[in-house]
C-alpha cells in the first residue's frame, strides 16, 4: 500500500462521498436530538408545540425588545425607579388592561413611551408574560426532568410523579422517596434487571468459548475438524425453534422466570458464534510463538493463560460488545423466559404506554434510558468495535 492511500487526504474527488456521509449523519442525528429534547420537555409543551421551539426566544421577548427595551433596558433594570425585573412591581400588572393605562398615561408631562407607539392588547399580554419570566414570578421552565422521573419510577397518574407526591395524594401507594425506584413497574428496576441478565450472559459464553477456541486451534484430538464443522452448523438453528422444547424443559427444572434460566439460554446460543469467531482469531496467531513455548515446556494451561488470552484481547473485546448489545436489546428471550417476573428494559418500554397511547411522553425518556448504556459502551470501545466487524468479515 502506498503512502498516499493510507493518509487519506481530503480531495474534491471524494466530495460526493463526504456529502452523502454528512447527509446520513444528519438524517440520523436530527430525529435523535429531537427525541432527546422532547424527553426533557413538560408534557403540556410536548402536546402543544414541536421540540424545535425550545430554541426559540421566550414568549414576548420580541415585543419587549421593540417597545420597551430602548428605555427600560434589555433586562428591565435601566430605570431603577421602575425596575421591570422587580417581582413586586410586575405583580401589579396581571392583565393587559392593568398595564395599558400606565403605558397610555403621561410621565413627567411626557407620553410614557415617548415617540414609540403603544402596543396593542395581545402584544401587551405577551410583554407581561415576558416581564413575569424576567422577574422570576413565572418559573415554569421549558425543561424538566419529570419524564425521566416518571419513567424511572414507572408512575402513571393524572399528573406527574413529583406533582402527585407534593400534593400528598395517598391513594397512589407511593413512598415518594428513593424506594419508588425499585418499583417493578419502573425503568429503574428494569435497568438493574437488564444488567443482571446481560452481564453474566456475556461473560459465561465468552469465557467458555475461549477455552473451546484454544482447544480447537492448538490441541490435537480426534475428530477436531468434524466437531468444529458441527459447531459452525449449529449457528443456523433459529432461536425461535428452540423456544418450546426449552421452555418445557425449564418448566420441569423450575427454571422458568429465573435469571439462571436466561443465563443458560443466552450462553447456549452465544457459544457457537463465540467459539467460531475466537477460533478463527486464535488459529491465526503466529504458530512459532506457541511452538517455542511448548518446546520450553509450557503446558496448554500456561500457553492459554500467558499467550492465547492476552493476544486475543481485540477479538474478546469486540465479541463482548456484540454479545452485550444483542442481549441488551433482546426482547423475545426475555419475554418468554423472564416475562413479567423480572421485567427487563425492552419489556418495560412496551409497558410504558397504554393501548390508547397515553403517556407517550414517558416513552421518550424511557428510550433514552435504554439507549444510554449501549451508547456508552460503543463510545468507550469504538476502536474494538471496528476491529470486531473486520474480524467477522476478513477472517470469517
Ligand atoms: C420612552 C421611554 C420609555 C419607554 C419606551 C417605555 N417606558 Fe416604561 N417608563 C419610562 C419612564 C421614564 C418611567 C418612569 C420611571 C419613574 O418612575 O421615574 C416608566 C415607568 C414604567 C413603569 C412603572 C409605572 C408605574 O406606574 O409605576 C412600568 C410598569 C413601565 N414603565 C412599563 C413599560 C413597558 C411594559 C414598556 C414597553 C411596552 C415601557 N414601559 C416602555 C420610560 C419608558
Amino acid at each position: 500500500m502506498n503512502k498516499h492511500q493510507t493518509t487519506q487526504k481530503f480531495s474534491f474527488k471524494n466530495l460526493p462521498v463526504h456529502i452523502i456521509l454528512i447527509g446520513m449523519c444528519i438524517i440520523w442525528l436530527v430525529p435523535t436530538i429531537g427525541l432527546l429534547v422532547t424527553s426533557f420537555r413538560p408534557v403540556q409543551d410536548i402536546n402543544s408545540s414541536g421540540w424545535w421551539t425550545i430554541f426559540a426566544k421566550p414568549k414576548g421577548a420580541a415585543e419587549y425588545q421593540t417597545y420597551c427595551a430602548s428605555c427600560h433596558g434589555d433586562d428591565g433594570t435601566a430605570l431603577p425607579e421602575a425596575d421591570l425585573s422587580d417581582p413586586n412591581l410586575v405583580a401589579q400588572y396581571k392583565r393587559s388592561f392593568t398595564l395599558l393605562p400606565s403605558l397610555n398615561s403621561e410621565i413627567n408631562g411626557q407620553p410614557h413611551m415617548g415617540s414609540i407607539s403603544v402596543p396593542d392588547e395581545t402584544q401587551t399580554a405577551n410583554i407581561i408574560a415576558y416581564m413575569k419570566r424576567m422577574s422570576g414570578i413565572d418559573s415554569s421552565s421549558k425543561i424538566t426532568l419529570d419524564n425521566y422521573i416518571d419513567a424511572f419510577t414507572g408512575y402513571r397518574g393524572n399528573n406527574t410523579y413529583r406533582a402527585d407526591c407534593a400534593s400528598g395524594n395517598q391513594s397512589l401507594d407511593l413512598y415518594c422517596d428513593i424506594r419508588d425506584l425499585m418499583n417493578p413497574r419502573g425503568m429503574g428496576r428494569a435497568f438493574v434487571n437488564s444488567l443482571l441478565v446481560a452481564i453474566p450472559s456475556t461473560i459465561f459464553p465468552i469465557f467458555i468459548a475461549a477455552f473451546a477456541a484454544y482447544a480447537f486451534s492448538w490441541m490435537d484430538f480426534k475428530g477436531r475438524q468434524w466437531l468444529f464443522a458441527l459447531l459452525v452448523g449449529l449457528q443456523v438453528v433459529p432461536l425461535q425453534m428452540t423456544l418450546i422444547p426449552i421452555s418445557r424443559l425449564y418448566a420441569q427444572l423450575g427454571l422458568n422466570g429465573t435469571f439462571q434460566g436466561i443465563w443458560l439460554f443466552h450462553t447456549g446460543f452465544g457459544l457457537p458464534y463465540a467459539i467460531y469467531l475466537l477460533r478463527n482469531f486464535m488459529g491465526s496467531l503466529p504458530k512459532e510463538v506457541f511452538e517455542s513455548a511448548y518446546i520450553d515446556g509450557a503446558s496448554h494451561w500456561t500457553a492459554f493463560r500467558k499467550l492465547a488470552m492476552p493476544l486475543s484481547v481485540p477479538a474478546l473485546a469486540s465479541l463482548t460488545i456484540f454479545q452485550f448489545l444483542w442481549i441488551w436489546n433482546d426482547l423475545l428471550v426475555a419475554l418468554v423466559f423472564l416475562g413479567g417476573e423480572h421485567p427487563v428494559l425492552t419489556y418495560q418500554i412496551g409497558n410504558m404506554v397504554t393501548s390508547l397511547g397515553a403517556g407517550w411522553q414517558m416513552l421518550t425518556a424511557a428510550a433514552f434510558i435504554s439507549m444510554a448504556l449501549p451508547m456508552l459502551v460503543f463510545l468507550l470501545l469504538q476502536k474494538y468495535f471496528v476491529r470486531g466487524m473486520l474480524a467477522g468479515s476478513v477472517k470469517g
